[in-house]
């Protein structure tokens, strides 16, 4: 028998025990050894039923999504044929599940007759959020054990239920009493049906699906939500794999679903979902830092500033039960941080998201000061003071005198340089940088930024931390704007001037939406505030050699007090929530085209998108060449998490490689050559970039 199956025979049940840690997911060789595990059983007169179980207690996650996109995928035996095979043994077939029934974890489940979980397992359809639908049987038999909308609605949420709700949906018919006891109660259960010699499979509970709902309810399904789908291809996909499960036989509806299911599998939207869900995965891993190091402890966080982003880094902390000081200057700024972060929990009360009780606990965990010497025990502190050198250093050199020895110190900094901030204390190798986003309580992504003299095992720490409270941390190089900020520079450069050759801000916007984008630039600046960026663009300015005639647009607005949404006029003007094009930011842009001598046209949309996305992707890739960002990979994380780049195109990165490494750099040497002295200074081609393109590889690595 296969290692990857433990197979035994107990009292007249076959034990077939999955065991292809860590998550059991069924690659071919695991199709293969389950089949020939199950016709060993299904063969055996000795064999009365067969009870399927993870090895480690976790039963199943699913497909192998590394499959995917390979031949592997559908090598036979294929997991629908698989699955069939198992749904005809002529005997009962249980699925005992510990922790998890993912995906066609749980169609493999569901093709057993019989099911018991342990109560904390979580079932559920996961695939829409790789872009896929369920292909082996899920969108046929949950319908058919459930009802078929209930069975959409789980499709479609790709929500996990656990497993007392599993049971009262009908899922499940029987929930162990606790995991250590889950083989043993499927054992029992297994008897029982060989007792009453009960048959292979139950009668299918829904044999109708869709028999309590009226006859146009999927047409007006789609009507209703086709809007909130937008481009997304899975859930349309799965509303049709539905409707066939009411409208087909099981094995009509079967084949009706594997052809659907193929359509989600080859299509870009799910090829860059998959390619994110290992993204994510290999952001953790540090190349010269090994997962075994020694990690520092980390029981008490220190935030110092309670301002807009220190409330929200403090929640983060408190909200995974890590006992927070939060220090003020002065205890004015302090009560307004701690009532913020009350009100804050106070809305998540009346969302129903929070209990009272559950607010109290937090904010209890929180302990507001004005005095230093309470930092001393911290094991992480973080700063988010005001964004000046000369006050982070001096922070900093506080910190050096008061915190023990091995804690660790890092500064929210956006936009200074974590190296000069280190180097100003005595322990260097103790600092670093923690990006957090605003809202810091909400937003996922937090860049990493290590220094120089950063240790490996406080940046390893620092991780694990990260993901602790949550985050998707993703590890950047020192440099101006870390990964983020910096593509965002030369991608609203071209939009400013854009905007100063004939654009206007909403043409701009509706391209950059229209890609997917959540927000146009010149929404997202008028909601950042035209002040603030000019603020940082004046602190910045003296370093900067480049002409800089695109900032134009934004100094002038500035100087017109129009500071974006906050005071009614920016880019746009607003009439309360509602945003329209002005026709005096184009009268504004006229006339500095016309100082500038920059001469005006017609732009056409797909100029602005290759101008604007070309930029952004060659700064990407600067920065991979550079070593700022470990992998192409990490930097999709962060435009994806932190700058709203659709997730269907799988980053910026990803967009590239399937637009093709050749036809980006064309587009950058087109601009280059057509846009005279602008152009000259700017479409510079990454030199990675061109070695790519000219050693012909269409995937983006340091090379
Ligand atoms: N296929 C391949 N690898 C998988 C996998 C899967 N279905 N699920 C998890 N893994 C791998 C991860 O890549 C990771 O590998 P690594 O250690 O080399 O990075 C390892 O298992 C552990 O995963 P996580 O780091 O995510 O561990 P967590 O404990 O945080 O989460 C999990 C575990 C909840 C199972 C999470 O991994 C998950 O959500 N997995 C995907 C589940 C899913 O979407 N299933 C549906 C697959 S598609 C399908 O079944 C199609 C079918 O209908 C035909
Ligand atoms: P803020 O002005 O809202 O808060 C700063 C707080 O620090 C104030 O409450 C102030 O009283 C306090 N403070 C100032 N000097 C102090 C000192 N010496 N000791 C103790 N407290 C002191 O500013 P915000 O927006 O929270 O920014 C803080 C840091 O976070 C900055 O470095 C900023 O660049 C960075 N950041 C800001 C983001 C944002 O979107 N606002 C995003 C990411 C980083």
């Amino acid at each position: 028998m296969s290692d990857l199956i433990h197979y035994c025979l107990e009292d007249g049940m076959a034990l077939i025990g999955l065991c292809r840690p860590p998550v059991n997911a069924l690659s071919q060789r695991m199709r293969v050894a389950i089949l020939s595990a199950c016709e060993r059983a299904a063969a055996d007169t000795e064999v009365k039923a067969i009870i399927l179980h993870g090895v480690h207690g976790l039963f199943c996650a699913g497909a192998d999504i590394a499959e995917f996109g390979t031949d592997a995928a559908f090598a036979e035996p294929s997991l629908p044929d698989t699955l069939m095979r198992i749904s005809e043994i002529d005997k009962p077939v249980i699925a005992a599940i510990g922790k998890l029934a993912l995906g066609g974890g749980l169609e493999l489940a569901l093709a057993c007759g019989y099911r018991i979980g342990e109560p904390g397992a979580r079932l559920g359809l996961p695939e829409i959020n790789l872009g896929l639908i369920p292909g082996a049987g899920g969108t046929q038999r949950l319908p058919r054990l459930i009802g078929a909308e209930s069975a959409l609605n789980l499709i479609l949420s790709g929500e996990q239920v656990d497993a007392e709700r599993a049971r009262l949906l009908g899922i499940l018919d029987r929930v162990a009493d606790n995991a250590e006891s889950l083989l043993d109660e499927a054992q029992a259960y297994g008897r029982e049906l060989i007792g009453a010699a009960a048959p292979a499979r139950p009668a299918e509970q829904c044999p109708k699906p869709a028999s309590d709902l009226p006859e146009d309810f999927f047409s007006r399904f789609r009507e209703s939500q086709e809007p909130l789908w937008k481009k997304r291809l899975a859930p349309r996909l799965v509303t049709s794999a539905l409707e066939a499960a009411c409208l087909l036989t099981l094995k009509e509806g079967l084949a009706r679903e594997l052809a659907l299911f193929q359509q989600a599998e080859a299509s870009t939207q799910s090829q860059a979902l998959r390619h994110l869900f290992f993204a994510e995965r290999e952001a953790g891993r540090i190349p010269d830092i090994p997962a075994d190091l020694p990690l520092r402890s980390i029981r008490k966080v220190a935030v110092i500033g309670a301002g807009t982003m220190g409330g929200g880094i403090a929640m983060n902390f408190v909200n995974a039960g890590i006992p927070v000081a939060l220090l003020e200057q002065q205890s004015a700024a302090l009560d307004r941080g701690l009532t913020q972060i009350r009100n804050n929990y106070e809305i998540s009360v009346k969302r129903g998201k929070l209990t009272t009780a559950q607010v109290e606990a937090r904010m209890e965990l929180l302990y507001g000061t004005l005095d230093y010497a309470d930092l001393a025990d911290a094991d992480l502190v973080i700063e988010a003071v005001f964004e000046k050198m000369e006050i982070k250093q001096q922070v900093f050199q506080t910190l050096d005198q008061v915190c023990k020895p091995g804690a660790i110190l890092a500064t929210n900094t956006s936009s200074l340089d974590v190296d000069a901030i280190a180097m100003s204390i005595s322990r260097p190798q103790d600092v670093i940088g923690l990006h957090f986003f605003s809202p810091a309580n909400v937003m996922r992504l937090l860049e990493v930024v290590r220094g120089k003299a950063t240790a490996p095992d406080v940046l390893a720490t620092t991780m694990q931390i990260a993901k602790r409270i949550g985050k998707l941390a993703v590890v950047s190089g020192v440099c101006f704007g870390f990964i983020g900020n910096r593509m965002l520079e030369p991608y609203s450069r071209e939009a400013h001037r854009l905007l100063l050759e004939g654009a206007t801000p909403a043409q701009v916007d509706q391209v950059l939406t229209g890609v997917g984008l959540n927000m146009g630039i010149f929404s997202m600046q008028d909601l950042a505030g035209v002040d603030v960026l000019y603020l940082i663009r004046q602190a910045n300015r003296t370093a900067s050699v480049h002409d800089e005639s695109y900032c134009r647009m934004g100094d002038e607005l500035y100087a017109l007090q129009r500071y974006g949404q906050k005071s009614g006029r920016g880019f746009y003007r607003y009439e309360g929530r509602d945003r329209r094009e002005d026709p005096e930011v184009v009268a504004l842009a006229e006339r500095l085209s016309s100082e500038l001598g920059i001469s005006r046209r017609a732009i056409d949309d797909q100029e602005i998108h290759d101008r604007c996305l070309f930029m952004l992707i060659n700064e990407g890739i600067q920065l991979l060449d550079e070593g700022i960002a470990l992998r192409a990979s990490d930097i999709d994380l962060v435009w994806i998490n932190g700058y709203g780049f659709p997730a269907l195109l799988g980053g910026p990165m990803h967009y590239a490689e399937q637009i093709g490494l050749a036809s980006v750099l064309a587009g950058i040497q087109r601009y280059r050559s057509e846009l005279g002295a602008y152009g000259e200074m700017w479409f510079k081609p990454a030199p990675l970039l061109e070695r790519l393109v000219a050693a012909g590889k269409t995937h983006i690595e340091r090379f």
